[in-house]
């Protein structure tokens, strides 16, 4: 077992704890990006193996992010049922000889929306509706239970489930946090407005950064922040936003062209403009409605599809055939 990997036990908390002798030897998989470090490993459960991570956060100064999140997944899962799109919680992990929540136990993930969208450069539109509805119904199920707001909504914190093929909702650790008047807390870049003028944020907070990463994932490329750019000049970008002073290079980069549907091109335009709308009032309200229009223009565009491919179908099998003419 990995030195660096101490902890007493594992409270499972519906069956009971876990000692580490009963865990398969957890290997790293994370050493890169946030706070937290990220281990593989495998518990029996009866006669089933199941997979697991095991988040820690080293340090003990951020020793309360581990609890917030604790708190939250054990809400969501233990309390309302959890939901298929928020990473499954299966228990707290304490510091030795002590109570303090160090870590979580959850279940294993694999890629992340950040690493697959890097692989494939970006991403066919049907493809990005069917990741979006999912994120959204995830946020839609955790909101309506109370988490106010995710706050940390990036492609970093998407990943994927492929046993059922579903993308799933990490790293709720900031979720619990309340405004505090010294430290803004987030990714600055994938933030909304609100959430850099540290205000209170909700719902549509969340809905701005969603705007953004479905903005990456058609486009291949963050819409502010670019290869060499700074996080400052994001904040300019999102202050001159938001007074509506937008300079020409601040605009946001127009989306590709994923449809040859000119309608299915410009809906899709004004659903992800309405996401990041500077104002929150302006934006779409909360999940459900972006789930409708996510599932509408999803309906319209196979619909679509489907017809302009039975067209092509009709177009060339009108394409006359060759005759031979017989002369005498
Ligand atoms: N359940 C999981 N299964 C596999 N890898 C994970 C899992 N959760 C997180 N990771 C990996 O570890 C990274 C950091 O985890 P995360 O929960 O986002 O913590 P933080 O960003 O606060 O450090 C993720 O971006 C991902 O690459
Ligand atoms: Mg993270």
């Amino acid at each position: 077992m990995s030195a660096e990997l101490t902890f007493n036990r594992i409270t499972f908390r519906s069956r009971g704890q876990l000692r580490p002798g009963q865990l398969s030897a957890p290997k790293l998989i994370n050493t890169t990006g946030g706070s937290a470090k990220v281990y593989e490993s495998q518990i029996q459960i009866g006669k089933r193996t199941e997979k697991i991570a095991l988040k820690f956060v080293p340090d003990k100064a951020l020793a309360d992010l581990a609890r917030d999140e604790r708190d939250v997944l054990h809400w969501l899962w233990r309390e309302r049922g959890g939901h298929p799109n928020i990473v499954k919680f299966y228990g707290e992990i304490n510091r030795k000889e002590s109570t303090e929540v160090c870590g979580l136990a959850v279940e294993l993930l694999a890629e992340d929306l950040a690493g697959y969208l890097k692989n494939k450069g970006s991403l066919p539109l049907d493809e990005v509706l069917t990741i979006g509805e999912q994120v959204a119904k995830g946020l839609a199920f955790s909101s309506e239970h109370g988490v106010k707001a995710h706050k940390d909504l990036k492609t970093e914190n998407i990943m994927h489930r492929p046993e059922t093929n579903e993308w799933v909702v990490v790293d709720f650790a900031l979720a619990k946090k309340v405004r505090d008047e010294n430290i803004i807390y987030g990714t600055p870049a994938c933030m909304s407005p609100e959430q850099h003028r540290n205000e209170e944020l909700d719902q549509r907070s969340d809905i701005f950064s969603f705007g953004l990463i479905l903005h990456e994932l058609l486009t291949g490329q963050h819409p502010v922040l670019r290869e060499g750019e700074k996080i400052d000049d994001f904040l300019l970008w999102v202050t001159s936003l938001y007074k509506r002073k937008i300079e020409p290079k601040q605009e946001f980069p127009v989306l590709p062209k994923v449809s040859r549907s000119q309608y299915i091109q410009e809906r899709l335009a004004a659903i992800v403009e309405k996401m990041c709308a500077p104002a929150k009032e302006d934006r779409y309200q909360d999940w459900p409605e972006v789930i409708t229009d996510l599932k509408k223009l999803k309906q319209e565009s196979s619909s679509f599809n489907e017809i302009s491919g039975l067209i092509d179908e009709a177009l060339f099998e009108a394409q006359p055939e060759a005759v031979e003419i017989e002369i005498d």
